[in-house]
């Protein structure tokens, strides 16, 4: 965990972090750099015991942690896990939208209740959180990340309904930046790339392929949580305290090569007159 070596230790002292889908991977490595910086987090999901897990791990930083079960597709969960959290550990100063659902398959073959189900999850739970996080944010003049996804700027074959859900997301996120700037609230999406060890990647991708995959990726390597950590509490942070509506992009370059097979084709024709 590097956070701590280069942000004050105590940067998100007294603060709560409210964290989506925050019993497991990405997410639970954002709790945990908050964490590391002195901030109480809340994590809720839909299993109980995947939340009491994390928990552990979050406590041994030293903070408070509030675990409750709730599904972000359900607003009355929600908001009573919100009412708990603010009970236990203060108004939230920061609410990270990170739940998710994903799972590949083709376009002709989704059901209409399979597209449903991960813009229910996605698009809608993130906009049920946003909604019912209002008032403690206000209160705080709090700050709303969106843990977004390359599919919703780059089409990503048998991803229809996750392009769908997050460019839904980084939308939704703008007009939250629009309307709410007033009342001191930032919004920001982050997109992490391949992030390593993580369930996303596991279902996206052949780990046998994994050397094909980094080869991709202009930095070479893949992404871990601490990265996408890091970035989030960078944005939380005063230290960027005029970033609002920003889509920021975590991915080691993954998404530069778009053209590749014209780069492809680009390199050939330069080799053939240049040798
Ligand atoms: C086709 C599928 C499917 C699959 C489910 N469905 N899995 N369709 N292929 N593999 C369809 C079902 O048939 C059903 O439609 C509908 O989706 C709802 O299915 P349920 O199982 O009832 O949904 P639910 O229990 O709510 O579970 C949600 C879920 C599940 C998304 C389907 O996988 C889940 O809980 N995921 C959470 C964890 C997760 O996905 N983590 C990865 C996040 S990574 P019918 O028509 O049959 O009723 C990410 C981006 C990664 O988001 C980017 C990496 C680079
Ligand atoms: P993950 O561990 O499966 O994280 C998703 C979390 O959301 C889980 O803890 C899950 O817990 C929770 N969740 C799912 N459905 C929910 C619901 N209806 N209500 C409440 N919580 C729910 O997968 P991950 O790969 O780390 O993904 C985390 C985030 O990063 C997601 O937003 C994903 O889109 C994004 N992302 C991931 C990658 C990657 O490389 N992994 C790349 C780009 C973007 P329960 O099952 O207990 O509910």
């Amino acid at each position: 965990m590097l956070v701590t070596q280069y942000f004050l230790k105590d940067l998100f002292k007294g603060k709560t972090v409210f964290v989506t889908g925050g019993g497991s991977g990405i997410n639970l490595g954002v709790a945990k750099n908050f964490a590391a910086l002195g901030a109480n987090i809340a994590i809720c999901g839909r299993s109980q015991e995947k939340l009491n897990a994390a928990a552990a791990d979050l406590r041994a930083f030293g903070t408070k942690v509030c675990a409750v079960s709730a599904d972000v597709r359900d607003s009355a969960a929600l908001e009573a896990a919100f009412e708990q959290s603010k009970a236990e550990l203060g108004a939230m100063d920061v609410l990270v939208c990170g739940a998710a659902g994903n799972f590949l398959a083709p376009a002709e073959k989704l059901s209409a209740n399979g597209f449903k189900t991960v813009i229910d999850i996605d698009l809608l739970g993130s906009f049920n959180a946003t909604h019912k996080a209002f008032e403690q944010l206000k209160e705080t003049r709090g700050t709303i990340l969106y843990i977004s996804a390359g599919m919703a700027y780059i089409p990503h074959a048998f991803q229809v309904h996750v392009g769908a859900a997050k460019a839904g997301i980084d939308m939704m996120m703008k007009n939250i930046a629009l309307e709410w700037g007033r009342f001191g609230i930032r919004a920001n999406s982050i997109v992490p790339g391949s992030i390593e060890e993580t369930e996303g990647l596991k279902r996206l991708s052949d780990p046998a392929e994994k050397e094909k995959l980094v080869a991709a990726v202009p930095l070479l390597r893949t992404g871990t949580v601490d990265d996408i950590g890091q970035l989030a509490a960078f944005l939380s942070s005063p230290l960027a305290s005029y970033i609002t509506g920003c889509v920021v992009v975590c991915d080691g370059g993954q998404n530069l090569p778009g053209s590749a097979l014209f780069n492809a084709t680009a390199e050939l024709v330069l080799r053939a007159q240049h040798g």
